[in-house]
């Protein structure tokens, strides 16, 4: 084995260790009765998040705009463990909705311990064919809607030291074809409450911020817009879900799920011509 090799093994295993040991540790009893309010739950990773909260004793209030379908989630939520699973109607592209939903929580919960962000509205997966008015929806309910609720959970959030997650995307971290308006959005959040945790840490705000960052994920609604397009692995919806909790709950600010979306976040700025290469060549397209 090369001096090389070696030094770059060693390197790697260094890195692991330090990233082991700084982590702090996750106690599921920290979730025992936490209050948290999950958007986007009726279905995907949101589902998978309320399903986790239940089993750890969590009292949950969930929203998205199918009532039918939050009311099933809601009392499978109980049957898991939930202290209470109550649910909410909404549409993240009205402009009170956002707020009402937030009122509706801290009500019924009594104050609140976690927000976590992770609706997104359809957006097709297809190249911009100059649709402005389908961006300009997308990033009300992609993104006005998430620092709406934020702004409007902050003081309970404040006085719980409580938590904020915000699912994101590698899609906000690294540009790729098909999803533009997507990805702008998801761009627009990282850029929003990547610099709302410098001044919550600044104010000695009480509140962590947790970013994830995931790459594709197993759900429905993926599944079926990369279908034939792209052979990147999908990871299951279950686990994404697990790891986003934890991350909030161990206040950590980033997540990177899988693993190796981190590599190629880093990548991306070392090597921006392989990084763009191996983006536009896993994708199949015929113009
Ligand atoms: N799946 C992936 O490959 C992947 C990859 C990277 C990041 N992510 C991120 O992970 C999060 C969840 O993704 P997912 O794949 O689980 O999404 P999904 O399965 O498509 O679920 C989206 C959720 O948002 C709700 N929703 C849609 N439009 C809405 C609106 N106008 N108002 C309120 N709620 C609305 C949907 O419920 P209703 O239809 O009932 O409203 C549903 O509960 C997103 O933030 C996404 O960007 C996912």
């Amino acid at each position: 084995m090369g001096l090389f090799t070696k030094f770059f093994i060693a390197t790697i295993c260094v890195a692991y260790i330090a990233v082991k040991w700084t982590t702090p540790r996750f106690d599921p009893e920290s979730l025992k009765g936490a209050r948290v309010l999950v958007t986007g739950a009726s279905t995907g990773i949101g589902e998978q998040m309320a399903y986790h909260y239940a089993r750890f004793g969590a009292k949950i209030v969930i929203t998205a705009r199918r009532e039918k379908v939050l009311q099933q989630v809601a009392e499978k939520c109980l049957t898991l463990g939930a202290q209470k699973a109550l649910y909410v109607a909404a549409d993240m592209a009205s402009d009170s909705d956002p707020e009402k939903v937030v009122e509706f929580a801290v009500e019924k919960l009594g104050g609140l311990d976690y927000l976590v962000l992770n609706h997104i509205g359809p957006s097709p997966f297809s190249m911009w064919e100059g649709d402005v008015e389908h961006t300009r929806w997308l990033m009300k309910v992609n993104f006005f809607s998430y620092i709406q609720m934020a702004w409007k959970a902050l003081p309970s959030l404040e006085q719980s030291k409580g938590s904020l997650v915000v699912v994101s995307s590698l899609l906000g971290k690294v540009s790729g074809p098909f999803a533009v308006p997507y990805s702008s959005t998801k761009f627009a959040l990282n850029g929003f409450f990547g610099s709302l945790w410098h001044e919550l840490a600044m104010k000695k705000s009480n509140v962590s911020i947790s970013i994830c960052t995931l790459g594709l994920i197993d759900t429905e609604s993926a599944m079926e817009k990369v279908k034939g397009v792209t052979n990147v692995p999908a990871y299951p919806a279950t686990e994404a879900a697990l790891n986003i909790i934890i991350t909030g709950a161990t206040r950590q600010l980033n997540l990177y799920y899988p693993w190796f979306t981190y590599l190629i976040d880093i990548v991306k700025d070392w090597s921006p011509s392989i990084t763009s290469y191996a983006i536009q060549n896993s994708y199949n397209y015929n113009p």
